[in-house]
């Protein structure tokens, strides 16, 4: 049997009709069952990054953001590309795990949904 794995799915649009987060429920949808998914919709409740506060007890959302990262075993992004970068919100949150490491050494997935003929390319190398 297949070790089962804690896998933290973000998108990376907080549009409601986002085909990001769509995308994302699908291949939480057809993914084998080894992989337990939890889906992590907090980006847009973390406050703008700011190293004063980045501290041991930060804020509670941030609290959240960076536990739940520590007890998944991997994680999947779906994201669109935003002025040839990862949308603010993303990169707001990987600014706020920069000092203390929870993605360290995460195997990760990065998928960018885009009707751009380049496929949101640029998200996804930034990501890498
Ligand atoms: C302000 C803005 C900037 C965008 N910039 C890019 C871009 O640089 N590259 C790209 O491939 N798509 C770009 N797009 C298109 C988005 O990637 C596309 O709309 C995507 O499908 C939105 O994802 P969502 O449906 O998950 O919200 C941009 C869209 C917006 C609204």
């Amino acid at each position: 049997m297949k070790k089962e794995l804690n896998i933290l799915a973000i998108s990376g649009s907080l549009r409601n009709q986002s085909s990001n987060t769509l995308l994302m429920h699908a291949m939480i949808k057809l993914a084998t069952p080894n992989l337990r998914f939890q889906v992590y919709d907090g980006l847009n409740d973390l406050p703008h990054f700011n190293p004063d506060l980045d501290i041991e007890e930060g804020p509670v959302p941030v609290q959240n953001w960076r536990e739940r990262l520590e007890h998944s075993d991997g994680v999947l992004i779906c994201t669109p590309e935003y002025g040839n970068g990862v949308p603010g919100a993303l990169k707001n949150a990987l600014d706020w795990i920069v000092s203390s490491g929870e993605w360290l050494n995460k195997p990760t997935i990065v998928i960018a949904a885009s009707p751009n003929p380049m496929g949101g390319d640029k998200a996804d190398a930034s990501l890498c």
